[in-house]
């Protein structure tokens, strides 16, 4: 990511690595398939799916535009869009809620983060036989939770402030297809495993009664936001840093499919491994037929299935799938503290070294703050920022982008782009589309919560 050194993105290849870095992350492999157990399976996958294209997909697209548009901090960048104070103003609210919203984020993504570290590191101390270790990686104790989400804040901050965006870029080039390898590779090997057949009926049979469910509405739209950081100003940030001649329609299109692919893999994997599972005697569900501890479901699925192939190969996989997990946890988390660090260095004189410290040291205390508070606070934040604030941001992005912008400069936005008429149908459809279809339709499903 040349973008945080010399301001831009070095290359397309180089923009699509890093929008999809942040785009798949742990709300593809742990929060997806934890949603969509706990929401009716085949009805959340196919409200999912629904809404990333009349959602995701046009309003990844406005985020990027309004980014790129700007050339600043999301803030400002809303700001620009205004035509007089009061909507410079309301713009700039609109910006610094993301900015908040973003910080809060990273405080339960580093919490996450943390158990694919701790779980990539058990196997290894298995190995080294030392169970004592290994039971304290796995378990879910407070010294353990609160250990490796230090180490995963100081990991992004390292990353950030040594300017090794070069390097990040570079293996998530690699790891990537690694990760989706092993996760064609862990879905083929449970499906032919007993038991996981009923786990696929759950995943592809929607219940077309669930379909409305407020509950499963609501959960698919912070799905859909989050899973494209769509609504936290991380996409802004980095159209920012993208050429204007590149067409988003193209690179939107790439991102968008990219992290729906790996979601659908990862709940693929994980779903019919449940089933294998308490096919094996683990416990999954409660008598109620709820799910078990859902937050820690990919931590009680994926060990009983790599134990299950048994041999040195189950470490091996455990080490490699989840220091993968970590990876694409880190190349999100960037693309997060990325958002508040941006708006420190533009608007004061802290030098982007330090405003990574100030940023990480934040994050640092909110985060612990929840550790100590966990049963408390940690779903609270997740619900109110992924399913409150994200939507309601995406929101304020769509109704500045179709009713505030001067229609003008959005037409001289688009016609940049290379190879691109402003005419054509699509651009005219999308314009309207994000004016008139995004707002209702977040505006409905937001409403559910109060009906
Ligand atoms: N999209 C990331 C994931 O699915 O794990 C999470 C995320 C990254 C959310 C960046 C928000 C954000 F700004």
């Amino acid at each position: 990511m040349s973008a945080h050194t010399d301001g831009h993105f070095s290359s397309r290849i180089g923009f699509i690595m890093a929008a999809a870095g942040s785009a798949v992350g742990v709300g593809n492999i742990w929060g997806f398939p934890t949603q969509a157990a706990t929401h009716g399976g085949g009805a959340f996958l196919l409200v999912y799916v629904l809404l990333i294209i009349l959602l995701g997909y046009p309003m990844l697209m406005a985020e990027l535009m309004v980014g790129r548009h700007g050339q600043t901090n999301p803030a400002d960048a809303m700001a620009k869009l205004g035509r007089n104070k009061l909507s410079q103003n309301i713009g700039k609210t609109i910006g610094l809620i993301s900015i908040i919203t973003a910080t809060l984020i990273c405080t339960f993504y580093s919490i996450l983060s943390g158990w694919f570290i701790s779980f990539a590191l058990a196997p290894i101390a298995e190995i080294a036989q030392q169970p004592n270790i290994a039971h304290w990686l796995t378990d879910f104790s407070i010294s353990r939770n609160l250990t490796f989400t230090l180490v995963f804040i100081c990991l992004v901050i390292l990353v950030i402030r040594q300017g090794i965006q070069n390097g990040i870029e570079r293996w998530s080039k690699r790891l990537m297809p690694m990760l989706l390898l092993m996760l064609i590779g862990g879905a083929a090997y449970i499906l032919s495993q007993p038991g996981a057949i009923t786990g696929l009926k759950v995943l592809l049979v929607p219940d077309f009664s669930m379909v409305f469910h407020t509950d499963v509405l609501v959960s698919a739209l912070g799905q859909t936001f989050f899973s494209l950081s769509v609504g936290t100003g991380a996409m802004m940030v980095y159209g920012a840093y993208l050429n204007k001649q590149e067409n988003l329609s193209q690179l939107t299109a790439y991102v968008t499919l990219t992290d729906t692919m790996v979601a659908f893999l990862a709940a693929l994997m994980i779903i019919p491994a449940m089933y294998v599972a308490q096919h094996n005697g683990v416990q999954i569900f409660a008598d109620d037929g709820s799910l078990l501890n859902s937050d820690t479901l990919v931590f009680t699925v994926l060990p009983a299935l790599f134990d299950s192939i048994g041999g040195m190969s189950q470490y091996l996989l455990a080490i490699v799938f989840f220091a993968l997990m970590t990876i694409a946890g880190l190349t999100s988390a960037m693309s997060i503290v990325e958002v508040p660090t941006s708006y420190i260095v533009e608007k004061t004189s802290i030098k982007r070294g330090k405003a990574t410290l100030i940023v990480g040291t934040v994050i640092a205390v909110i985060a612990s703050f929840i550790v100590f508070n966990f049963s408390a606070l940690f779903g609270f934040i997740i619900t109110m920022t992924t399913e409150r604030a994200q939507p309601l941001i995406a929101l304020g992005i769509a109704i500045f982008m179709g009713w505030v912008w001067h229609r003008n400069d959005l037409l001289a936005e688009i016609a940049q782009q290379d190879g691109v008429n402003q005419n054509s149908l699509f651009w005219r459809v999308w314009q309207v589309y994000v004016k008139y279809v995004c707002p209702l339709l977040i505006i409905v499903i937001i409403m559910q919560l109060f009906s």
